[in-house]
Order: C-alpha cells, then sequence, then structure tokens
C-alpha cells in the first residue's frame, strides 16, 4: 500500500511555530528505471528528528542517498525551504546543506581526527571546540587517526564531520552499525540536542527501533518501498505490536498521534 497519504503535514507539536524546513513530495527513488521507494512524502519543520526505520531491504538508504542527491529521483520533489533543490548534483544539495553521513562512516582513515573536521568544517558551522562540547570522548583523540579509532569514537566523529559542515539537513544512515546498544543510547540524545540547538532536520535511519523512537519527534516504518506505518514517535512506540506488524509487512494503517 501507499501509506503517503498518511504522513501529517504539519509538524510535531514541539516544533509546530517552526517552518517547514523539508518537504518530500512524491519521491520515487530506485536504481536505473527500477524504482525502489514508491511515492514518498515527508514534511518536517526545523529541529524535527524523523525515524525512517524498516527491514533491511526496505529502501531506506536508497531514500537516503537520494535525498543526499547522490541517487536521481526517478519522480516527486525535495524541496528545502520550499526551493526544489537540484536534481542528482550531490556537491550543490550539500552546498545547500544537505548532509549525510553515510552507513559505511567515509571517513578518511589515515587522517586525524582532527584533520577529518577541519577539513570538512565550513566558515558558519560550529567550531571544533563546539563539536567537542558534545562528543567529549573525541577530546583526547583528536591527533589520533580516524582508523584507528573504536567504532563508537568513528561514529561519534562522523555525526560530529556532518554536524560541522552547518547542516539544514542531517541525513544519519544507521549510526548503530556494529554498536553496542549502550553506545547507541548515549549517541542518540547527542543527535537530538543536535537538532534541538541548531534548528537542523535530523533524518535517523536507525535498527534499534525502540531507541529511535525516544529521541525522534515522527517515524516512518518503510517496508518494501512503501510507507506502512507513520506517526509521532512516542505513538509508534506506545504501539509494539503495530509496530512488529508493520515489520512483518502485515500493518495497514497510519498510527495517528
Ligand atoms: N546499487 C544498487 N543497484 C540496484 N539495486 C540496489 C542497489 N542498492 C540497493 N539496491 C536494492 O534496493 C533495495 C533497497 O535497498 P536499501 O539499501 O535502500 O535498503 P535498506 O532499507 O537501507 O536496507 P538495510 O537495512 O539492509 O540497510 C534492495 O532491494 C536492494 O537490493
Ligand atoms: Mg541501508
Amino acid at each position: 500500500m501507499n501509506g503517503s497519504a498518511d504522513i501529517p503535514r504539519v509538524a510535531e507539536k514541539s516544533h509546530e511555530d517552526q517552518p517547514v524546513a523539508l518537504e518530500v513530495r512524491g519521491l520515487v527513488a530506485g536504481y536505473g528505471s527500477v524504482p525502489v521507494v514508491r511515492s514518498l512524502d515527508l514534511s518536517a519543520a526545523k529541529g524535527t528528528v524523523l525515524g525512517i526505520l524498516g527491514p533491511n531491504g526496505a529502501g531506506k538508504t536508497t531514500t537516503m542517498m537520494t535525498l543526499a542527491g547522490l541517487l536521481p529521483p526517478l519522480g516527486g520533489e525535495i524541496l528545502l525551504d520550499g526551493k526544489p533543490l537540484p536534481r542528482n548534483r550531490p556537491a550543490r544539495t550539500n552546498a545547500a546543506g544537505v548532509v549525510l553521513v553515510p552507513d559505511d562512516r567515509a571517513l578518511f582513515t589515515t587522517m586525524t581526527v582532527r584533520e577529518n573536521l577541519t577539513i570538512a568544517r565550513r566558515p558558519t558551522g560550529p567550531t571544533i571546540p563546539e563539536v567537542l562540547d558534545l562528543f567529549p570522548a573525541l577530546s583526547p583523540r583528536l591527533n589520533v587517526a580516524a582508523g584507528a579509532l573504536s567504532g563508537g569514537e568513528q561514529q561519534m566523529l562522523a555525526v560530529a564531520r556532518g554536524l560541522v559542515q552547518n547542516p539544514r539537513v542531517l541525513l544519519i544512515d544507521e549510526m548503530s552499525m556494529g554498536l553496542a546498544p549502550v553506545i547507541v543510547e548515549g549517541m542518540l540524545p547527542v543527535v537530538r540536542r543536535i537538532a534541538d540547538e541548531t534548528g537542523a532536520v535530523v533524518i535517523l535511519v536507525e535498527q534499534h527501533v525502540h531507541l529511535a523512537l525516544e529521541v525522534a519527534d515522527r517515524a516512518i516504518v518503510l517496508v518494501h518501498g512503501d510507507v506502512v506505518l507513520s506517526g509521532a514517535a512516542s505513538a509508534l512506540a506506545a504501539d509494539p505490536a503495530a509496530l512488529q506488524a508493520a515489520y512483518l509487512g502485515t500493518a495497514a494503517s497510519a498510527v495517528h498521534a
């Protein structure tokens, strides 16, 4: 089914006084001419954390790559502050403020933490000390090669590197990949702070569903490229049976806030 009509067009309560920053209308994403994600609609006000959940192969990464301009959309529109983002122009999309933290982290492994941050930083972005305030564990590691960091530290650096680019939209794909839940538990509140303190829209693809729902405002569940469930994160978290059914592909409707 196509659950796009179930995505509320208004922002979550705490952000409803904020203008819509990111709007996705009828996005079709895929490879070549083969659609993987069909008709996705999203709307997020400044400072919103939106979770994209769903099983393996659902189209989460495909969506993120398309939002980041790394894959040409097969249909639909992506608007930032009401203006269409350039299609299939990753550098220009990035310059417009859409920053992807990819699932493989893509750090410069032979460069130090400081070099990774310095090379990525925009003059308008937070300073390195400001970023270290969010990720204090990186402070003693500034002169260590990124490749020598632990998995958790590498992921902190990947998010920190996204942050110094002063994102308007921060796309974080599977932050928890390969990390113990306790590390994820520590990092997700930082993601919440990034949205709250910078006003960036954060889109979080996450396998740790319940941890993600704790920090997200809203979430959608993608299954085989369709939105099968959507709603306020609190409402989704309160209905584990609906979530489970969605993952099993049997959900038929949205959970409404
Ligand atoms: N480069 C590609 N060319 C063709 N098909 C692809 C390509 N990358 C992914 N796909 C297909 O697109 C579908 C969605 O993949 P995607 O990586 O977006 O899923 P995902 O939700 O991110 O899954 P996971 O949780 O495993 O990361 C899958 O059927 C996959 O085989
Ligand atoms: Mg993926």
